[in-house]
């Protein structure tokens, strides 16, 4: 008999997909991501990308989370039982990345209340690293504690572990359904007001030019596949845990269309603007765009710290929505990572959803402390680094050959999906996960491993220049490395009776 939680309306299913995969992801690292890669030329292998590996994989994974009925774990053992590790490994990946998220998560919420009186001043970089973080020592020692990151993190540990207690359809529906119209309204209004300000096309033009020469370098290849399974979710197993709570009738290839496009609609929206407001800073400042555009963590806290402080009116308020957006985006995807192993323990071990989300939700939020000390965005840069190419770019490439070559399910899966979906499936689909998918990812993995190792670090997600390499090479392989043995270590137990686990949580949720 059927018992898994379940999602309550197809529309709660679609926002909880949507919501997590929007989510830092798109605000902070696309824009930076495509202007790096040749601007408008990116929109090329980012398409390329979306067509041939996002949606096509995001259609796989809910059709697996749908047949299979189980978290990353179960799914692959049901799979098959030689393959059980597969599913850990994509929930330890899932669990390392919730680990330094959440922090990301609480700076936002810092930097929120900051923006109130705009306390950052006007050295907004010294105010990040020095006031804020405390950053003064040295790649890979520790240093102590810093209290004005650790307190928002607890809040974010216990708004997200309180709402997965709540279960599916009481807790990450309903927060889904606030958080993300929330997001969107809140995210419009920032566009709107970016465009419209002195400069802003500047900005823009400088993000569309297109340098076409670039599209022939492996390396964006590289960061668009990268990008592309970062912001769908898609690889770390958490599509396919979020699936799992489909009811039987559900319109699969439909939802996965509608995910896929909502959430690059919303990269496209958020890189409009971002590069808005980059315009129109360095027209204040006179200079050119490029000089103002930064990655990640400095575009997101020094660079809009800046850029706010200049804003014509209101700076205060748009400081507050512009980080309000980062934490609700931030919030949503954060559930979902920790969902996948909340799901994972609770489908193996028997334990019902309270001790799952103690356990697996607790430990995370332990570990995620090492980035809340005054080293911690060392540790962050380059773990971040690493479990993205060779935890989720590998995961992809893995899954894909697993399910396409060894396994040969693509029919099958296919048919499945076809079964319940209005859009049939066509040639595109075997051909995107059979051919083009594997030999352009293979291609592109092997050729990330044949690089220079310092070569690799030069990337634009990175801030590798000051650090030690021995530090990186460590912290790096050390995690990414360990997602796979500690995947294989978590296959190695017996499972307690499936059914009975899925059972008590579900029964415990119902009503
Ligand atoms: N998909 C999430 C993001 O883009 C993890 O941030």
């Amino acid at each position: 008999m059927e018992t898994r939680s379940q999602w309550g309306t197809r529309a709660g299913f679609i926002l909880a997909a949507i919501g997590s995969a929007v989510g830092l992801g798109n605000i902070w690292r696309f824009p930076a991501v495509a202007y790096e890669n040749g601007g408008g030329a990116f929109f090329i292998p980012y398409l390329f990308a979306l067509l041939t590996a996002g949606i096509p994989i995001l259609i796989m994974e809910f059709t697996m989370g749908h047949k299979y009925r189980g978290s990353g774990p179960l799914t692959y053992k049901k799979m098959n039982k030689k393959t059980e590790f597969i599913g850990w490994w994509a929930v330890f990946v899932a669990f390392i990345i919730s680990t330094y998220y959440s922090v990301i998560i609480a700076w936002a919420i810092s930097y929120a209340i900051f923006s109130v009186n705009l306390s950052w001043g006007s050295d907004t970089e010294g105010f990040l690293f020095k006031d804020y973080l405390n950053n003064t020592v040295d790649a890979g020692q520790i240093g102590s504690m810093v209290p004005g990151v650790l307190l928002p993190l607890i809040a974010v540990w216990a708004i997200v572990l309180f709402i997965l207690y709540r279960g599916v359809k009481k807790g990450i529906e309903i927060a889904n359904r606030i958080f993300i119209p929330l997001l969107a309204f809140i995210f419009l209004i920032i566009v709107v007001r970016a465009i419209t300000l002195p400069g802003a096309l500047e900005g823009l033009q400088a993000f569309f030019q297109p340098d076409f020469s670039s599209i022939l370098s492996g390396e964006v290849w590289v960061a668009a596949y990268g990008q592309i399974f970062f912001s769908l979710s898609i690889a770390f197993a958490i599509m396919i845990t979020y699936s799992s709570y489909l009811p039987e009738k559900s319109d699969i290839t439909n939802n996965a269309f509608i995910t896929g496009f909502g959430n690059s609609s919303f990269e496209l929206l958020a890189g409009i603007g971002v590069f808005s407001v980059l315009g129109f800073m360095a027209t204040q400042s006179g200079v050119a765009v490029d000089e103002v555009v930064s990655d990640g963590v400095g575009l997101a806290f020094v660079v809009f710290p800046a850029i706010i402080n200049e804003f014509p009116g209101l700076n205060g308020l748009f400081g507050f929505l512009f980080f309000a957006s980062l934490v609700l985006a931030g919030v949503t995807s954060l559930l979902s990572l920790t969902e996948t192993y909340v799901a994972g323990l609770s489908d193996k071990f028997k334990i019902s959803r309270g001790k799952s989300v103690l356990f697996g939700g607790g430990l995370a939020a332990i570990v995620s402390l090492l980035y809340a000390t005054q080293g911690g965005l060392y540790f962050l840069d380059t773990v971040d680094y690493f479990i993205n190419q060779f935890g989720v770019a590998l995961l992809g490439l893995v899954e894909v050959i697993l399910v396409a070559w060894i396994l040969r399910l693509v029919k099958n899966l296919r048919d499945h999906a076809d079964a319940i979906s209005d859009i049939k499936l066509g040639w595109w689909f075997p051909l995107s996960i059979n051919v083009i998918t594997p030999v352009v990812l293979g291609y592109m993995l092997y050729d990330l491993f044949r690089l220079n190792m310092m070569k690799l670090f030069d990337t634009p997600t990175g801030n590798y220049s000051g650090y030690p390499d021995a530090f990186i090479l460590y912290a790096g392989w050390f995690v990414a490395a360990g997602a796979l043995v500690i995947g294989l270590l978590l296959s190695i137990p017996k499972w307690r009776s499936v059914s009975e686990a899925s059972h008590s949580s579900a029964k415990k949720e119902a009503k």
